[in-house]
């Protein structure tokens, strides 16, 4: 750690691994209703456990974002933060509104309209805070180094605001609704969020392979470009059936076809630039992090995505458990695992240690991508047989959830090996270090190997 605000990321680290514990909690909630229907049913209804674990979600990565940005700016602007007081109070407000909403659901008050369901004055208070980010990481870089990994990281953080907005945008007619609201919920994960993933990325593999950076760069921005070219069109895959004109269903399949390539992309760049390094980095549970991040995202965006994304194809499977498989592995993939690589890459520098844990932090990889992968083909094969019963053979609803059943004990069952994993990652990080610290103290030992 060469500069004193880059630990300004601690707290953002710690807040979003305790929101990412909450997240798995209510997600085991979920998972127990779909096995045993009367669960809780007076205590937490279904809906109100569901918006939880999204909402969570969402929030823990938006603040592990901000961890990653307020760790990674100082280094790559070549300066300290703005101002560490701006980051501490935005960091306030944001949990407030996240504690607020979920303690709003609690009582019924929401919003509706999934993952926009916070309460109108959370959405206020996320938008400031969020705003106030953006000014301080935006000063930072604006009197500092400008490189392509700061460029595009503030350039996704700042479109990711932009189109937040249009969660306030909630028109009364039904297809118009859908419309924007897709303007968040889409263009984040398929648009802007990937500027973010794919910066971050650079970052890690500049510091863990050596590479040069003129190479990361030209990935990056033909990555980026790749991204922004797909996924704004691409956002047509979801006005199939919501009453909008009927030429988005060549434009929403051919644009989100292409959307896997970015995906592609970026797991060629990651395992190229890995076989291409000269560096070899002690953190070497970081690198494999990062390299399944890329690697599992483009199995769960691309492949679960490609698998459902073309209009017929998708005329059959819309809205089955089909949609929660791709749903779990993307989002896990890409955003989950690339924050969990940087905190990984950024822990044992921020807590002044040689790389540690290691062999648990890996183990904690190991069984969490699997067991999310595994709830992933249940998911999958459960869709499948849905689909079949449901649209194709035209049985009720809930007589093919009973067909289910299976399914959802194993998806629960994979849900309680998440939850493990999930303790190892986090004891891993903020428990004892058990590594002897070498000669030479303990501030020269994070950073080994030649510097870029
Ligand atoms: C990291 C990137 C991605 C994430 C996090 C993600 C996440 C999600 C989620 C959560 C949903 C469910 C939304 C809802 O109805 O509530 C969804 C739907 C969908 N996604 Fe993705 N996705 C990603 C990338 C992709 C890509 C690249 C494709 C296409 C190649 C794709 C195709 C689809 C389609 C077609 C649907 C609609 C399913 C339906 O009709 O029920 N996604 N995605
Ligand atoms: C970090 C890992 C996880 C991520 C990224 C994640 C993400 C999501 C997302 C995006 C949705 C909405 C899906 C959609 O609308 O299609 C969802 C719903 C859900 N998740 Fe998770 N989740 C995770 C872990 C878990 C775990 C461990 C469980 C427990 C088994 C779980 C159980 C559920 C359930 C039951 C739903 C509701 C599905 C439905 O309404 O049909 N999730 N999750
Ligand atoms: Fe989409």
């Amino acid at each position: 750690m060469k500069y004193e605000t880059q630990r300004i990321a601690y707290p953002f680290f710690a807040v979003a691994m305790l929101l990412f514990a909450l997240q798995i909690v209510f997600g085991l909630l979920a998972a127990t209703v779909y096995v045993l229907p009367n669960f809780l049913e007076v205590a937490m209804p279904f809906n109100i456990i569901r918006m939880s674990h999204t909402n969570l979600l969402i929030v823990w990565l938006l603040i592990g974002f901000m961890g990653c940005t307020y760790f990674l700016m100082p280094e790559e602007a070549e300066r300290e933060t703005h101002s560490p007081l701006i980051a501490y109070i935005q960091l306030g407000i944001f949990v407030i509104a996240g504690v607020g909403a979920l303690v709003s659901y609690q009582f019924g008050i929401h919003e509706g309209r999934e993952f926009l369901e916070q309460p109108f004055w959370v959405k206020v208070l996320i938008t400031i805070s969020f705003l106030m980010f953006l000014y301080n990481t935006s000063m930072t870089l604006l009197k500092g180094r400008k490189t392509a990994i700061n460029m595009v990281l503030m350039l996704g953080l700042w479109l990711a605001a932009v189109f937040w907005l249009f969660a306030f945008f909630n028109p009364s007619n039904l297809a118009l609704d859908k419309l924007y609201w897709w303007w968040v919920v889409h263009i984040w994960v398929e648009g802007v969020w990937e500027l973010i993933m794919a910066s971050l990325l650079a970052y890690l593999l500049i510091k863990m392979t050596g590479v040069d950076r003129e190479v990361i760069e030209k990935w990056l921005y033909v990555i980026i470009g790749l991204a922004l070219f797909s996924g704004l069109l691409g956002t047509g895959h979801h006005y199939y059936w919501i009453g909008a004109p009927g030429y988005w269903q060549p434009i929403g399949s051919i644009f989100s076809t292409l959307e896997v390539l970015p995906f592609f992309a970026m797991v060629m760049f990651a395992f190229m630039m890995f076989w291409k390094g000269r560096r070899n980095h002690p953190n070497k549970s970081a690198m494999l992090w990062t390299l399944g991040s890329a690697a599992t995202a483009f199995f769960g965006a691309g492949v679960w995505g490609f698998m459902h994304t073309l209009s017929f194809v998708n005329y059959y499977s819309h809205g089955t458990q089909v949609t929660a498989a791709h749903g779990h592995l993307a989002f896990y993939g890409a955003y989950v695992m690339m924050v969990l690589a940087v905190i990984t890459y950024a822990m044992p520098q921020l807590r002044r240690v040689q790389p540690y844990n290691q062999v648990m932090n890996m183990w904690s990889f190991w069984m969490m991508t699997g067991a999310m992968a595994f709830m992933t083909f249940t998911l999958t094969f459960a869709g499948v047989v849905q689909t079949h019963l449901q649209r194709v053979l035209g049985m009720n609803y809930m007589e093919v959830q009973d067909q289910l059943a299976l399914f959802y004990w194993m998806r629960l069952g994979a849900g309680v090996a998440v939850a493990i994993a999930a303790v190892l990652f986090l004891y891993s990080i903020f428990g004892k270090v058990k590594e002897q610290v070498p000669a030479g103290g303990p501030q020269l030992a994070a950073n080994t190997g030649p510097t870029v």
